[in-house]
């Protein structure tokens, strides 16, 4: 649309103030600021100032919830170690067929950890301070030694963040993947809207613009035509996982394989929570369907109830790994995406309207309308979840200090790399209190698992406390 078209679209819906400023505007501001305009769907933008912004349906607890099934981490019975290794060797199959992609949502603000530049660049190791982006290309390299083909990796950027991401990856050779098998494609940005229903500006000549949530990965999947590219490729599963979790795996064979041999169209892993209010979502069963309740709209009854033996009784906590056929994800925007909206208030730097100067509020003004991954959930018909390992693959990078810190990440990491070694029969030095007194990093290419070990133990020598050690 030109500007007179948009001016018009934007009257129409009640949002022509945008246009405030504009005739004041250099050119190369006025252009600026139609094109931000021209790329958003305006139809979409004023349904949704309606439903989320001006008449929100308040949260309604989905009906007659029960805690979600769950595949427990080690199996049970003989039937179910059966079912496992079945799994496994049907996960290892699709990986040797090509037919499995990796998939990182790596478009959001990453506001928490205030780090300068695209969240996978950041230093997360703890002896190499290898960027969160280097090690998944390793990860992936890792099943291409041991699988044949190279997994084809899809990254969802922002516009504010994609550019950086690319010349990153560019930069870094692709970190020894081919340039051809890292597909990098934004996903679309919505407007922040004020309580009043206006759309809000950044400056005079721009709008306040973000990321429309994880959930918009099913979409932009889609839309930047990434499912056509995997339907050449001969991809049929997804493995979805957020850009922030160093040891994260990145592909498991047993995972794919349990959602691949069960028919699910969208699969989960959980952890069990460690404490009643823990921050993760809530894994519910409601009429059938698997939902993911956020721990902010859970009740606190249900979230501290527990069951006669003393545990949870709703005990698996959401950490975002899923496993998505690529036909579910087509079908999710077969007749217009299928996902809802939902409402965040947050504070957003704005320009006034009335005389165009920055305004840094102090308490919320605004809302930001995001979709969320895992509301496709209640939409499969077959889903599965399966029970992980803290250790083992959890250590997300969220914020600088604290629980989900770049601290707390080191340590968990070194915590699974001792616990490695020592059952490859490496002594550790630890503290009187048991906890590894030293720093390891062992790299993919040296152990997707511990087993893969066992073939150094005649090279690998005792760590001694205070120690940094990388295996790579
Ligand atoms: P977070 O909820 O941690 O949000 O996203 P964030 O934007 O990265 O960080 P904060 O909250 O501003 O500190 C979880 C995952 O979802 C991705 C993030 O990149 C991360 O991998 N995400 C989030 C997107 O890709 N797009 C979005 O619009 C939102």
């Amino acid at each position: 649309m030109n500007h007179a078209q948009l001016a018009t679209k934007l009257n129409s819906i009640g949002q022509g103030h945008v246009y405030t400023f504009y005739d004041r505007l250099p050119p190369e501001q006025q252009q600026r600021l139609d094109a931000q305009l021209d790329s958003l769907d305006l139809d979409l933008v004023a349904r949704l100032i309606d439903t989320v912004v001006q008449e929100p349906a308040p949260f309604q607890l989905p009906p007659d919830v029960k805690p979600a099934p769950y595949y427990p981490y080690e199996p049970r019975n003989p039937a179910e170690k059966d079912k496992y290794q079945k799994a496994f060797r049907r996960g290892e199959e699709l990986l040797r067929a090509g037919q499995v992609a990796a998939f990182v949502v790596a478009g959001g603000q990453g506001t928490r950890l205030g780090w300068d530049g695209p969240k996978g660049t950041f230093p997360a190791t703890p002896v190499k301070r290898k960027p969160l982006f280097q090690c998944f290309a390793e990860f992936l390299l890792a099943l291409e030694k041991r699988y044949g083909p190279q997994p084809t990796f899809y990254i969802m950027t922002s516009p504010p963040n994609d550019a950086a991401t690319r010349k990153f990856w560019r930069d870094h050779q692709y970190f020894g993947m081919k340039p051809e098998n890292v597909i990098i494609f934004p996903q679309d940005v919505l407007p922040a809207v004020g309580f009043d229903g206006k759309i809000l500006l950044e400056t005079p000549g721009s709008l306040a613009l973000s990321p429309n949530g994880h959930g918009g990965s099913l979409l932009a999947l889609y839309k930047s035509g990434a499912t056509a590219d995997m339907a050449r490729r001969g991809i049929t599963q997804i493995s979805y996982f957020q850009v922030d979790n160093p040891i994260v795996r990145c592909i498991d064979p047993l995972f794919i394989g349990l959602h691949d041999l069960d028919g699910a169209q969208m699969s989960s892993k959980m952890l069990p929570k460690e404490y009643g209010k823990e921050k993760l979502g809530n894994f519910c069963l409601s009429r059938g369907k698997i939902h993911v309740i956020e721990y902010s709209g859970f009740p606190d009854a249900l979230a501290e109830e527990r069951l006669p033996d003393g545990q949870l009784r709703f005990r698996a906590g959401s950490i975002a790994l899923h496993a998505l056929r690529r036909d579910f994800v087509e079908a999710l925007n077969h007749h217009g995406f299928a996902l809802p909206y939902n409402r965040a208030d947050k504070k957003v730097p704005c320009a006034d309207l009335s005389t165009g100067q920055p305004i840094k509020p102090e308490k919320p003004n605004a809302v930001k309308m995001e979709s969320f991954v895992f509301d496709a959930l209640p939409l499969t018909d077959i889903s599965i979840i399966y029970e992980t390992n803290r250790q083992d693959e959890f250590a997300p990078i969220k914020q600088p200090t604290g629980n989900d810190s770049v601290e707390s990440s080191h340590a968990i990491t070194t915590l699974r790399n001792a616990a490695w070694l020592e059952q490859a029969g490496v002594h550790v030095a630890r503290t009187t209190q048991g906890k590894p007194d030293c720093v390891i990093e062992i790299a993919s290419g040296v152990a997707l698992y511990p087993d893969d070990l066992l073939p150094r133990k005649e090279s690998l020598r005792p760590i001694k406390a205070k120690e940094e050690v990388y295996l790579g």
